[in-house]
């Protein structure tokens, strides 16, 4: 089974207050959401592999500590996974983004790709795939799904807020995918919101209300 991490530091928490406050603008909203990511992302490379490496310092020699160049990618879920993209790439700068986007079918309620662009070398990169909120699961289970089609093996998945129900079917789902969550919240509503949640994450990051 894949392990859940849900961050308790302190910066995270707060900034998490700022952005679920419904006066939050989008200006500042958007700069959170940026600083959470690169937040979750130091604690989501906990676990990156090291080399030791020799080096000299202006008075010693020493063997000291360096990435060992493992690839990682990011793929965040349109629309509001990009709100999360630049504050992950602050901290790997390498990494290559790619990008998935999925509507629900109006009939069957089912998420539908309709957009897919990832990096050529999938199969070998460690994969952070985003999206600020875990609602039903769908999407997310449904990106994931997508990228293990196209052989992406190793991946986490990365939100700032979850429902209990979205971060159970997502384990179902995906049982070898570790899940980063700041904050776990009471439940979704009858419109799929989650609560007390932040309201629609595109909308407040965009601007588009
Ligand atoms: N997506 C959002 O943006 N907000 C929710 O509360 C649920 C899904």
């Amino acid at each position: 089974m894949g392990k859940v991490y849900v961050f308790d530091h302190p910066l995270i928490q707060h900034k998490l207050t700022h952005i679920r406050k419904k006066e939050t603008g989008t200006k500042e909203f958007r700069e959170l959401v940026d600083e959470i990511a690169t937040l979750m992302a130091f604690e989501a490379t906990r676990d990156l592999p090291l080399d030791e490496v020799e080096i000299e310092t202006p008075v010693s020699r020493m063997k000291s500590k360096v990435l060992s160049g493992k690839k990682l990618g990011i793929v965040p879920i349109l629309r509001a996974g990009i709100g999360m993209v630049d504050g992950i790439v602050k901290l790997i700068p390498a990494a290559k983004v790619g990008h998935i986007g999925l509507y629900r079918d109006p009939e069957t309620l089912k998420p539908v790709e309709y957009y897919v662009k990832l990096p050529s070398d999938i199969t070998e990169r460690d994969i952070f795939v985003v999206d600020p909120m875990l609602a039903t699961g769908g999407s997310a289970i449904e990106a994931i799904h997508s990228l293990k089609k196209r052989g992406a093996k190793r991946i986490k998945f990365l939100c700032l807020i979850a429902a209990p129900e979205g971060l159970k079917a997502l384990e179902e789902a995906h049982p070898d995918v570790d899940i980063y969550i700041a904050a776990l919240d009471d439940k979704l509503d009858e419109n799929g919101y989650i609560v007390p949640g932040l309201g629609d994450a595109g909308d407040r990051l965009f601007g588009t209300k």
